[in-house]
């Protein structure tokens, strides 16, 4: 019997997890040493053994604050969830329905087509990867794609893997198209941290905008599953009704959140510049070298595209280069089937170490990567 897919997948990931000393530059996590204010939380909820005890349903009423505070919100709902994919995946199973449409950008993020498409809706790509359209979603490419079947548009704000970022004006028309036909909005701000002015969809539609919040990217607590949607409150009703975890999150997750929330400003004015200075690292080793093209820069997320396909190598056999040196980066046909083949994504919340590994050895790994035809399975 050949092996199941989620096996080999599984195996692969457990394999990367439990290599020692390995570079993350593949999954935009964040992997800047914690604040001391963080894991003291942390080791205090430990302390006490309140894990003993469920958290509350909605989340801990401290948090739900600090992440309404944090967006600047005012008037909306949060329900704090096991990170923001279980936000993603709330929202796309109850709002979507059999014969809805879905409608979302390719490249993109991939798990909410999945989860619209597992309860019965129809997904609409519309493809922004094209330097003409500077790589963003046009007002009248959105306009185009919605009809009146179209229940939910989800916008991922900065695109991962692009790092582009949407302005007020763009998203207001956004919203307008989204009010016009009667359809949720779904403004996934998994990184607007790393944005140089990141603005709300949900100022322009409180009525049926959906915000999805993460603290994987910008506190780095990727592995301890906090996130939250944020909303009007008939919305988080109904998102409250029957969720997958109704017994509330990790509550050493939420000791984490909650003292990172404290610390942000100090945090993001020491990450920032650093993850800057990590793309700009990167963005010389590559100007430095014929085909290879970084389109968004700066990204106003913690990674860069890196095309190769003009450097005539795939970004499987360059992440496989890599792989060998104990560098993690991802190939991005993990985003795309249909641009997948042109980049791979590198990220730049890491140790300035990392970056410098990355950027120094480029020279090498594109070398190496135009002889490697083989390529085993990546994820
Ligand atoms: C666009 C986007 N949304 C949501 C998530 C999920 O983040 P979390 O770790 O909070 O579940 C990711 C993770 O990579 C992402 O890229």
């Amino acid at each position: 019997m050949s092996e199941r897919n989620f096996e080999i997948r599984n195996r692969h990931f457990d394999t990367l997890f439990n290599t020692p000393g390995l570079m993350w530059l593949g999954q935009n996590t964040n992997h800047f040493e914690t604040a001391p204010e963080v894991r003291q939380a942390m080791l205090d909820s430990i302390a006490a053994e309140e894990f003993h005890a469920y958290a509350p349903p909605a989340g801990m009423e401290a948090l739900r604050q600090g992440i309404l505070q944090d967006v600047g919100l005012s008037g909306q709902s949060v329900m704090v969830t096991d990170g923001g994919v279980e936000a993603l995946y709330t929202v796309c199973r109850n709002l979507c329905r059999p014969g809805d449409e879905f409608v979302t950008t390719d490249p993109g993020w991939k798990w909410p087509i999945h989860f619209s498409q597992a309860a019965g809706a129809k997904v609409i790509e519309i493809p922004i990867y094209d330097p003409a359209r500077q790589y963003r979603l046009q007002v009248e490419q959105l306009e185009a794609a919605v009809t009146e079947r179209t229940r939910a548009i989800y916008l991922v704000d900065p695109n991962n893997p692009l790092g582009v970022c949407y302005t007020d004006a763009e998203l207001a028309a956004f919203a307008a198209i989204a009010r016009r036909v009667g359809a949720y909005f779904i403004h996934d701000t998994t990184y607007r941290q790393f944005a140089d002015s990141p603005a709300l969809a949900a100022r322009h539609y409180p009525e049926r905008t959906l915000t999805i919040y993460s603290f994987s990217k910008w506190l780095g607590l990727a592995g301890l599953r906090v996130g939250a949607i944020i909303s009007n409150p008939d919305l988080i009703e109904l998102m409250a009704s029957a969720p997958p975890n109704n017994l509330g999150c990790n509550v050493v997750s939420q000791r984490a959140a909650i003292a990172g929330l404290a610390i942000k400003d100090r945090w993001m004015k020491d990450i920032g510049p650093r993850q800057r200075r990590n793309q700009r690292v990167i963005h010389e080793a590559a100007s430095r070298i014929p085909g290879l093209h970084i389109p968004v820069y700066p990204s106003q997320a913690n990674f860069l595209v890196l095309e190769v396909i003009d450097a005539g190598i795939t970004p499987e056999a360059l992440c496989m280069a890599y792989r060998d040196e104990n560098i993690m980066i991802r190939q991005g046909s993990y985003h795309t089937p249909a641009f997948g083949h042109r980049f791979v994504k590198i990220s730049t919340t890491v140790p300035e170490a990392w970056a410098d590994a990355f950027a120094t050895r480029l020279p090498a790994m594109v070398e190496k990567a135009r002889g490697i035809r083989q390529v085993g399975a990546l994820f």
